[in-house]
């Protein structure tokens, strides 16, 4: 991956701060500016400096041998920590002569942005979505994982549908998707998946549990997998043996809404506009109310990016952007229906990246 370009975009960010330097500590925000492959898992202790000279990535002796690697030929210095990474980090801050102002990610846990400030003495800033932003435009080859991991997703559907039967619970069918992403080359799962049958779709982020499929139950099942560190993320809703005509109607009409927001998806377009393409069609339909969340939102190493895309956004869509578009109703006590498909914003419309179908699948 292309670490000196991200550097790059950085630094031009910085020439327009009073602060000199910034700590990076968010896993996903690490691993997209190093580029690394291979070295940064969720556990790990990691930070990274950067300054208009240089650029230090911090770590401890676990992950050493594979951040030297993954830095050959990058413009990152590998540093190790001796006892405490941080208090080594201000160290060197005072050491290089940055001693008046620093910047710190929102995101950082309270507790290191205390200790942060009082080992640094100067001022320390907070700066939210700050290396996000820069993310927010994929290049090439991140889409082409992400394209990877919605195949991958899409597959393990042709799969579950297969698989599911009446009688099966909720955990079981959950356990089954994510075994058929992870033999298919997914890196877990990009998120906790959700399978919710009959009133349990109803909760837009219901926990699968031990209620049992039964005919007549719609279900929900929203997932993702996980390729080259990257997300998707797609939900389809389909039905258990017959279905009736009121939750067909419910179906046809988030399907329609589905269609309604993809068409106004392209580059320049306001994303609240986009939200509310999908969201008039639930209106005229009677089923506004229903409608709860947001459209939908960015994807990229992390599940949830910028941009948001819904009624208060104030972003537009930027060509390479990639997005989901999710409309669904809640019908409380009764059923949910939520179709998601994963797009990459371009000049003229989308690529679609979910390729699963979307008529009513019963089975
Ligand atoms: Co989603």
């Amino acid at each position: 991956m292309n670490a000196e370009a991200r550097l790059a975009a950085l630094r031009r960010k910085l020439t327009t701060e009073t602060a000199p330097a910034i700590i990076v500590t968010v896993t996903s925000n690490v691993r997209y500016l190093t580029g690394f492959e291979g070295v940064i898992d969720s556990g790990i202790n990691a930070a990274c400096l950067v300054t208009a000279d240089f650029a230090r990535f911090y770590t401890d002796h676990r992950y050493a041998e594979a951040a030297f690697a993954a830095a050959e030929g990058t413009p990152w210095e590998v540093r190790l920590q001796r006892e405490n990474l941080y208090v080594e980090l201000c160290d060197e801050l005072l050491a290089e002569g940055i001693t008046t102002a620093l910047m710190l990610e929102s995101a950082v846990p309270y507790g290191r942005f205390t200790f942060i400030s009082e080992q640094f003495r100067g001022a320390v800033r907070v700066v939210d979505q700050y290396v996000e932003s820069l993310r927010q435009v994929k290049e090439p080859a991140e889409i082409e994982r992400i394209a990877e991991a919605a195949a991958i997703a899409d597959r393990a559907f042709d799969g579950i549908c297969g698989f599911m039967k009446p009688g099966m619970t909720e955990a079981e069918v959950a356990l089954e998707l994510e075994f058929l992403m992870r033999r298919d080359g997914s890196e877990g799962v990009a998120f906790d998946l959700i399978v919710a049958g009959g009133p349990n779709g109803a909760r837009p982020h219901a926990i699968p549990g031990e209620r049992r499929l039964e005919r007549g139950d719609l279900v929900v099942l929203d997932f993702g997998a996980r390729s080259g560190g990257y997300c998707s993320d797609m939900t389809r809703t389909v039905g258990i043996g017959e279905v009736d005509d009121e939750l067909r109607r419910l179906y046809a009409a988030v399907l329609e809404s589905n269609e309604a927001g993809l068409a106004a998806v392209r580059a320049g377009m306001p994303c609240a506009e986009v939200d509310a393409a999908a969201r008039t069609v639930l209106e005229e339909a009677g089923l506004g109310e229903y409608f709860t969340h947001g459209l939908g939102h960015g994807v990229g190493l992390d599940v949830h990016e910028t941009p948001t895309v819904g009624r208060r956004s104030t972003e537009s869509l930027h060509s390479g952007a990639v997005v989901t578009v999710e409309p669904g109703v809640y019908v409380q006590d009764r059923a949910g229906v939520r179709i998601e498909d994963l797009v990459v914003v371009e000049d003229g419309g989308y690529r679609r990246l979910t390729n699963a179908p979307k008529e009513l699948i019963i089975i």
